[in-house]
């Protein structure tokens, strides 16, 4: 009886993601719990080229969309409405979901949610990091129950993290953002991306300098390297990274070769310098602001380091949760957009749904 009433009163939303090199599907019931989720990249091409073509990446989404959306949605029936990225990103991307979802939303007969890929990424912290319950059968009392039990509480610090964005949020409600701080220049994703493919790793650069710092021994200290801190101390809660790229060009270019030990204090120190600004800077905004949860949130989020500093830095705060979304949620994906569309659910007419490249969070 209860797997009845359940099943029932849940809403299921389709995402739809496709705002950069990504193709994503995925169905969230009531915002929290990932029914299913496909994901389709065109990474090996990007490695190929260094980074993300624009036109390359719409051409791979548009071979993957539907076959994505076939092995996310087995039957339409399972969904109530669907949610669809609608910028910022790449319009060619956009495009191709925008499109899809619209058409679905007219032969399906569903009401059709735009979404803010920004907003899809805050969302990842309501997402239940346990795994995708593929068959609805299997869904218990218990499961249902456990739900929102740690859910974000507002006020929430965010730190939005990523290839595109750096940004510091005072989130007082769903739906409702104020803009504190963002990058002058590059974000902390980019950095990482561009120092990587400095020291010759391959892309995307996060990982790569992450899995390389990881290496790190005693050894490496030979490599005597110090790396600034970007405004680290300024009272902005901005941020600036061109200059860390800088300095790691010049270091790079006082080597003859890139020698496996000097790649690895590198890595090391580009980590060391990001992670620490993104701590310091967040750290004063909780401060200030003391928000009932800080969320820490975009591709960055999925950074090891990052998250072992937040969490040390929050054992002052016991009063004030952390939250991060699972660390494979952090990228872009289809269930933070299903899941932002779920608790700030307005549809509007299909034919009013646009791609919107340059949308900012507000
Ligand atoms: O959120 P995302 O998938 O795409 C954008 O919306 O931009 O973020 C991608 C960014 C890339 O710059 C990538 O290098 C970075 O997230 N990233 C990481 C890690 N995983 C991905 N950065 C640091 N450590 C990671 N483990
Ligand atoms: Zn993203």
């Amino acid at each position: 009886m209860t797997k009845i009433w359940y099943n029932a009163s849940a809403m299921k939303i389709l995402g739809i993601e496709t705002s950069c090199d990504e193709t994503g599907a995925s169905i969230v019931e009531d915002g929290v719990q990932i029914i299913s989720n496909s994901l389709a990249s065109s990474i090996a091409i990007q490695r190929e080229w260094g980074g993300v073509v624009p036109e390359r990446a719409a051409r791979e989404q548009i071979k993957a969309m539907i076959p994505v959306i076939c092995e996310s949605v087995k039957n339409p029936r399972d969904i109530d409405a669907i949610a669809v990225t609608i910028g910022p990103g790449l319009i060619g991307s956009l495009l191709v979901g925008v499109e899809t979802a619209k058409t679905l939303a007219y032969v399906w007969n569903k009401p059709i949610v735009p979404v803010n890929h920004l907003v899809g990424h805050i969302y990842g912290c309501w997402l239940n990091p346990t795994s995708i319950t593929k068959n609805l059968e299997l869904r218990t009392e218990k499961k249902n129950s456990d739900r929102n039990i740690n859910s974000p509480e507002f006020s929430a610090v965010v730190l939005l993290v990523s290839g595109g964005h750096t940004e510091l949020i005072l989130m007082k409600d769903h739906g409702k953002f104020k803009l504190l701080g963002t990058t002058r220049d590059d974000a902390a994703g980019e950095a990482f991306d561009k120092t990587a493919r400095l020291l010759g790793l391959s892309y995307p650069g996060g990982p790569a300098i992450s899995a390389a710092a990881e290496k790190f021994t005693i050894y490496n200290l030979q490599f005597t390297i110090k790396l600034p801190r970007p405004m680290i101390d300024d009272d902005s809660f901005d941020f600036s990274f061109s200059g860390l790229k800088t300095a790691v060009l010049r270091e790079v270019q006082k080597q003859k070769n890139l020698a496996g030990g000097f790649v690895t204090a590198m890595a090391y120190e580009i980590q060391e310098s990001i992670t620490d600004v993104l701590i310091k800077k967040t750290m004063r905004t909780v401060k200030q602001f003391l928000p009932k949860s800080l969320l820490v949130c975009g591709g960055v989020a999925a950074n090891k380091k990052l998250r072992e500093k937040f969490e040390e830095e929050m054992k002052n705060y016991s009063d004030i949760k952390l939250f991060f979304p699972p660390v494979e949620y952090c990228t872009d994906n289809a269930a933070t957009i299903a899941s932002a569309a779920f608790f700030n659910y307005s549809p509007i007419p299909w034919q009013k749904v646009n791609a919107d490249p340059s949308l900012e969070i507000r």
